[in-house]
Parts: C-alpha cells; sequence; structure tokens
C-alpha cells in the first residue's frame, strides 16, 4: 500500500514537471520591444526601391502619418520608446527601403508591432522617407 501511493504521487509529480517543461518555451519568449533577429524582409522584397525616392517632398506626408500611427509606440521623433525600438537606430538605418516597406506593411504582431498593409502603398513609401528623415538636422527634411 505505501509502495503504491509513492509511486502514483511519483507518477503525478512527473506529470506536473513535464507540463511546466511544456510551456517553457512561451514563457520565455522575449517581451517586446526586444528586436526579433528571425524577423527579416525576403530579399525580393528587400530588393525593391522606393518610387518616392526623388520625391524628398512626399516625406512631409510620412511625417503627418507617423504621428498618428506610429509615435505612441516610437515616440514623436521616432526614437523609441519602452513599448518599441528606436527607428533612427544603424540597426534600423542600414536596412533597405524595400525590407521597412515590408516590415511595416506586415507587422510583427507576435512582438506588438502591428501591419500597416490597410494603407495605401504610396503612404507607407512616404513613412518609408520619413524614417529616412528621422535623426537628421531639420534643414535635410523637405519643407
Ligand atoms: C503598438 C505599438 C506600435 C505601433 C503603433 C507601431 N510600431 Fe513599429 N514596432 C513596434 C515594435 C514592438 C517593434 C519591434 C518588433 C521586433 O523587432 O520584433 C516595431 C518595429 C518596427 C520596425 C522594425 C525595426 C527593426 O528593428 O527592424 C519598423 C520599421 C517600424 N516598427 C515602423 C513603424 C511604423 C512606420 C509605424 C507606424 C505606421 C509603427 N512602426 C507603428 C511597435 C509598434
Amino acid at each position: 500500500m505505501k509502495q503504491k501511493q509513492t509511486t502514483s504521487h511519483l507518477t503525478f509529480t512527473a506529470a506536473v514537471v513535464l507540463m511546466c517543461l511544456h510551456a517553457v518555451p512561451d514563457a520565455a519568449l522575449p517581451q517586446a520591444p526586444e528586436h526579433d533577429a528571425g524577423w527579416a524582409a525576403p530579399a525580393r522584397a528587400a530588393a525593391i526601391p522606393n518610387p518616392l525616392a526623388n520625391r524628398p517632398d512626399a516625406a512631409a506626408g510620412g511625417r503627418k502619418v507617423f504621428a498618428e500611427r506610429c509615435s505612441t509606440c516610437h515616440g514623436a521623433d521616432g526614437r523609441g520608446t519602452t513599448k518599441a525600438p528606436d527607428l533612427a537606430s544603424a540597426g534600423v538605418q542600414a536596412q533597405s527601403d524595400g525590407a521597412l516597406f515590408w516590415k511595416i506593411s506586415g507587422g510583427n504582431t507576435r512582438r506588438g508591432m502591428p501591419s500597416f498593409s490597410f494603407l495605401p502603398p504610396p503612404q507607407r513609401w512616404q513613412l518609408v522617407l520619413n524614417l529616412r528623415a528621422l535623426g537628421k538636422p531639420p534643414q535635410a527634411v523637405a519643407p
């Protein structure tokens, strides 16, 4: 009898341990805004040039959309908050226009970056122009 109780207790303990082990991968996921190294645009998307590249005047529209839709997380100046990373950082600026467009379009909802595919593409390209203007002195931004 004693022997049997010990065995079932051990079985129960083993079951609990297994359940905990199973839960670990989810619980261990880093919280936003930690950078998700696995979140990268496919080469084809990254190679697409910004159709507004020669229209620096279009950045003003991007600035407006940024203030409306992005600043709550990324900060009014885009330099990041506790909710989202700095978009003027070297790591972001090193990415191609196409890669940034792809990230804005699809988001990374698992990490707290929403998808903005509902915005018309020209507006998303304007946002990319605005990202390029971040951190530069104001005179570098078209009026
Ligand atoms: C609800 C909060 C939130 C809003 C609103 C938001 N973002 Fe983000 N954004 C995030 C988070 C969190 C990340 C980090 C995701 C990651 O690296 O896994 C991120 C990442 C990014 C990145 C990629 C940075 C990198 O390291 O490659 C870009 C570009 C970006 N956001 C642009 C925008 C733009 C443009 C808007 C507005 C149209 C916007 N975001 C609105 C939360 C937000």
